[in-house]
């Protein structure tokens, strides 16, 4: 099997249940040329090089083929594009977006955010899981840990987060899948899929702005409320209208559909080794949910690969591979994260091990700006889920999955259980 071949098959829908071996005979070259000129990493020290790398810009403007597309697309849709949000900058844009959100957000300007949040995180969890069994907690019953659990939890939390009131979720969801999709490789070329991005990133925005207006200029004590509110900022210059809209839409996305395969993902692990599953039950250890999840972000990570979403301002020599300048990348993060060159064992599922560096939440500038929520958010559901569930046991191995490579998870887990305690 070629390399190239190897990648068309990671894209079909018929590998999405084990990617895996493929991304072994990926590694094998790190780094490959595509027929429409991009360029696939999949080795560890190669992203790893390529994420530090100022050269690697994350700003799809930049692209020559892209850039002569948005005049164009902008005027035959009649809509303004809206700017770009924090992940799609390089700095010193990217700086001043990532800074004046997280002065909002999390540690160390605002750790009491998240802190603030733990109770309740538990209690939402508590909620979902006592619906499992009806009133009494007895008689076996089937669950669906995606629609039932792991898909609600994320949304209740940024909704919250954002000040976005929770019932309309059937109002931003298929914007936020639209997204999803566009970041999806095989629903189109690179032009076509930013485009869908952008008119998604837009409607979205619109949305924000109607809940805004809607709230005739009261502001609570919500992230949104929070970057509105930001004039006192020093001397930065605070975010436009416009930028707040972006990237709110932006985090209500990143805020779920990533969590979501995270919760899932590890549901359907720690049902493949029920021994971790019981330690996880005994909860005699403290630090094993910390580490069942970062062993979960190697070896099962919702964010596969980051498609086309990086370019090239300079040739760039690596590996042995010049890629010019002009040129998308791929950076393949599942397949640097079980690279065995830099992780002994990768394809044993450990939550031992001694030294866990994986490329789950990605790395450099552009390093998840929301890990510090997500990883409580994955410990306390699975935590939870392990504790209560009785006697829980897999209907289908392979579950279904959903379409998507590169946010990979699980569109239904359903599992069996004996009641919950
Ligand atoms: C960036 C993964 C949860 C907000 C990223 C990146 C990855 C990632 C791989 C790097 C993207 C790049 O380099 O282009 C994940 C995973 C999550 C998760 C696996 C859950 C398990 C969240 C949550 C939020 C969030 C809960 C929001 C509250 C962001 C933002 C960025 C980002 C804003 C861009 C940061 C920047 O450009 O500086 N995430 N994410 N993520 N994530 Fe997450």
């Amino acid at each position: 099997m070629t390399e190239t071949s190897a990648w068309q098959q990671i894209l079909d829908h018929s590998h999405r249940a084990d990617p895996y071996p493929l991304y072994a005979e990926l590694r094998k070259t790190p780094v490959i040329r595509l027929e429409d000129g991009s360029y696939v990493v999949s080795t560890y020290r190669e992203i790893v090089a390529l994420l530090h790398d100022p050269r690697l810009s994350s700003d799809m403007r930049n692209v020559p083929e892209l850039a002569a597309d948005a005049p164009a697309q902008a005027a035959e849709e009649g809509t303004p594009t809206p700017p770009p949000t924090v992940i799609q900058t390089d700095p010193p844009e990217h700086d001043r977006l990532r800074r004046l959100l997280t002065r909002n957000f999390g540690p160390p300007h605002r750790p009491d955010r998240i802190d603030s949040m733990i109770p309740h995180l538990f209690e939402i969890v508590t909620n979902e899981i006592d619906g499992f069994a009806g009133t009494d907690g007895s008689g076996t019953t089937r669950v669906d840990i995606v629609d039932d659990f792991a898909y609600p939890f994320p949304v209740t939390v940024i909704c919250q987060l954002l000040g976005v009131p929770r019932e309309d979720e059937p109002r931003f969801q298929a914007m936020s899948d639209a997204v999803v999709q566009s970041a999806d490789p095989t629903t189109g070329g690179i032009a076509e899929r930013q485009r869908r991005r952008a008119r998604a990133i837009a409607d979205l925005g619109q949305y924000f702005a109607q809940l805004l207006d809607a709230r005739h200029g009261q502001r609570g004590d919500d992230l949104l409320s929070g970057l509105l509110g930001g004039d006192g900022d020093g001397d930065e210059e605070p975010m436009s209208p416009e930028e707040i809209l972006s990237n709110a839409a932006l985090l209500l996305v990143a805020g779920h559909e990533t969590t979501v395969n995270l919760i899932t993902n590890g549901m359907l692990t720690l049902l493949r080794h029920p021994e971790v599953l019981d330690r996880l039950r005994r909860r005699d250890e403290p630090d094993l949910a910390a580490r069942v999840v970062e062993e979960l972000l190697r070896y099962e990570p919702p964010v596969q690969f980051l498609s086309n979403n990086r370019n090239t301002l300079d040739d760039i020599e690596i590996a042995g591979t010049t890629i010019p300048k002009g040129s998308p990348v791929t950076l393949v993060l599942a397949a640097g994260s079980r690279d065995p060159d830099f992780i002994p064992d990768p394809d044993r599922f450990d939550p031992d091990r001694e030294h866990n560096e994986h490329l789950g939440f990605g790395g450099g500038i552009h390093y998840c700006f929301g890990a510090p929520l997500a990883r409580p958010e994955a410990q306390i559901a699975l935590t939870e889920l392990a504790h209560r569930l009785k006697n829980p046991r897999l209907v289908a191995d392979p579950p279904p999955y959903r379409a998507s490579p590169s946010l990979r998870g699980p569109r239904h887990l359903l599992v069996e259980i004996d009641g919950v305690s």
